[in-house]
């Protein structure tokens, strides 16, 4: 079989995991992309009757997307709504097929795959949703939401199912007397627990996490979370976690891939995003985010609107943002490249060596994007 080579957004991302455990890459994504194709509308289609030549929409929601996965590490997914997190994340699951590109879980390609293998796969990559009400079914029983894949797929006994949920519900935090309750008798913090304990039956390798603590309160959130860091630790359950708020990834992952509008823009270890961002657009969500810094309490907003993906703009898509964006920008996609071990970035100021760093990592501090005067300058860190 083809081996895969490494992707130059990959890192060993976890202190320690270096590369002994290149041996370990769970998952590896190369050149995955999704296109969604929008009908004519009736009104299109009439029009088309006389002769108007319409044509269906195509919505670019991933595009030559390329990330490998080490087993025991949790990567943040970031970006702004619609930019294709969640698409991402289906495709890694295996709900949704990708347009192109190949993706290999545990050394396979999972396009070939069939038999065990393919129910090895199913099994060992699992998903949780942002909204636990909709994705639990609210005529069963808790006990058999949880309980009824493992004996299904074999990895229980029926007759050991009522004890095999009790411990996985005690695992997550609930009561396991509440097994035989239905999901809308429970809260929605707890609610999102019978989803990670539906999930952890399955004994799963890898949990895709889409937006799970988005939908709960502040303080039920940091519980939530607080529970996805404890059960890597008992399991260790490699996540990729999905959401559109930096400052909640930043508190469990050990290295923050950045997306905008189908593309990863930039994959860094978490302590790099937040300390030396490269990309103009990591930049720009930085300085998003509320700071109890005193000298800095205002609130920066990234500049204009999100590109439509049904027709992304030409060359770097984040250009008609990008407070350093200069005329090759319009022209030329930026391609992901090393900055330093385990840092890459999609940026073409990083092609120009009198704007890099000693170390050939562009810093830039939080604020700096939305401040430049000098369109080619990318601040150093203060
Ligand atoms: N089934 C579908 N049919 C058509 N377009 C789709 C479909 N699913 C997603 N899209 C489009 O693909 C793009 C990416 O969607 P996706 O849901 O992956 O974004 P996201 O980053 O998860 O956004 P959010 O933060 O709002 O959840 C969007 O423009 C979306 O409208
Ligand atoms: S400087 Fe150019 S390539 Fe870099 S993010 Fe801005 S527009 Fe894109
Ligand atoms: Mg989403």
């Amino acid at each position: 079989m083809k081996a895969i080579p490494p992707s130059p957004g990959h890192l060993p991302a976890t202190p320690g995991l270096s590369r002994a455990s290149a041996a370990s890459r769970l998952l590896q994504l190369r050149g995955i992309s999704k296109r969604f194709e929008q009908p004519l509308d009736i009104s299109g289609r009439l029009a088309n009757l006389l002769g108007a030549g319409n044509r269906a929409s195509v919505v670019h929601a991933l595009d030559g997307v390329d990330l490998d996965v080490t087993a025991g590490e949790v990567i943040g997914v970031v970006g702004e709504s619609g930019c294709g997190k969640s698409t991402l994340g289906r495709i890694v699951a295996g709900i949704s097929p990708p347009s192109a590109g190949e993706l290999h879980y545990e050394g396979r390609p999972v396009a070939g795959m069939s038999g065990a293998e393919r129910r090895a796969y199913e099994l060992g990559v699992q998903m949780i949703f942002q909204n636990p009400m909709a994705s639990l079914n609210p005529r069963m029983r808790v006990l058999d939401i949880i309980g009824e894949a493992p004996v299904v797929h074999g990895l229980v006994p029926a007759a050991g199912k009522a004890d095999y949920v009790a411990g996985l519900m005690q695992q997550v935090g609930l009561d396991p007397d509440y097994g035989r309750r239905y999901p809308h008798q429970f809260s929605g913090g707890q609610r999102q627990r019978i989803g990670i304990a539906r999930a952890l039956a399955l004994k799963p390798r890898l949990i895709v996490c889409d937006e799970a603590v988005a939908a709960l309160d502040v303080s039920i959130q940091a519980q939530v979370l607080n529970l996805f860091a404890e059960l890597r630790r008992a399991h260790g359950l490699t996540y990729l976690f999905i959401s559109h708020n930096l400052g909640v990834v930043g508190h469990l992952s050990d290295r923050v891939v950045i997306m905008y509008l189908g593309r990863v823009v930039e994959s860094a270890p978490v302590d790099v995003v937040f300390s030396r961002p490269n990309h103009p657009y990591t930049q720009a969500l930085l300085a998003e985010l509320p700071t109890l810094d005193a000298e800095r309490r205002d609130y920066r907003p990234i500049q204009g609107e999100l590109p439509s993906p049904l027709s992304p703009p030409p060359g770097c898509s984040f250009h008609p943002r990008c407070p350093h964006a200069m005329p090759r920008c319009a022209q030329e996609i930026p391609m992901l490249a090393l900055l330093a071990p385990g840092h890459a970035s999609a940026c073409h100021l990083n092609d120009a060596p009198t704007h890099r760093s000693p170390a050939g990592c562009a810093g830039a501090d939080r604020t700096a994007a939305n401040e430049s005067t000098d369109p080619h300058r990318i601040h150093p860190p203060k």
